[in-house]
């Protein structure tokens, strides 16, 4: 579930949603983070209202995920700084590797620019600027898988010491 989509709610209180490439998950403090602009809409829809819910698949086991939570922008601090590093790393090890880059929309980062000789101005002071970490912290994580005509489904919460609860 590397690609996973981002729903929010607008200031007019519509939701949006998205499609982001998922760039860390910690299970013990039950956290995701994605990397976005800065300026994006996404980010000025979080401030406004800190909340998300992401939704993801993976094919191979018919496993549907919804996590439901809080969100918090981070363009500052350790959160944002480890995770320029990592994008920074990736980046300088794709100018060092240009045919190593991974392919295919799994690999989209789209603040890269696709050619390989100007990946450095993707590392530039005013990119630092823009980056943003989002950081969504599951209160609420909803589980179904589907195979065939059997259908189970199960929902874990943090205040149940993310114990699943089978529904249905
Ligand atoms: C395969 C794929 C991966 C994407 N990954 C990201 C991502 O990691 N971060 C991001 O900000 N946008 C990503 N996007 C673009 C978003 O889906 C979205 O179009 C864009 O960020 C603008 O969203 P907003 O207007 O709601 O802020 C991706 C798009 C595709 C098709």
């Amino acid at each position: 579930m590397h690609l996973l989509t981002l729903s929010t709610v607008t200031a007019d209180r519509m939701p949006a949603a998205r499609l982001m490439v998922n760039r860390g998950a910690d299970r013990v403090s039950g956290r995701l983070w994605f990397h976005a602009d800065a300026e994006s809409p996404k980010v000025a829809e979080l401030r406004t209202s800190p909340y998300a819910c992401v939704v993801g698949y993976d094919p191979s086991e018919g496993i549907e995920l919804r996590v439901m939570g809080s969100a918090v922008v981070h363009t500052r601090g350790h959160v944002a700084d480890r995770h320029w590093g990592q994008f920074a790393n990736i980046a300088t090890w794709m100018i060092g590797s240009p045919e190593a880059r991974p392919s295919g929309p799994y690999a989209t980062d789209l603040r890269l620019p696709p050619d390989p000789d100007k990946l450095m101005h993707g590392l530039t002071a005013r990119s630092r600027e823009r980056f943003a970490v989002v950081e969504v912290v599951a209160e609420t994580i909803d589980w179904l898988q589907a195979a065939g005509s059997d259908q189970k489904r199960a929902v874990l919460r943090r205040s149940g010491h993310w114990r699943a609860e089978v529904v249905g």
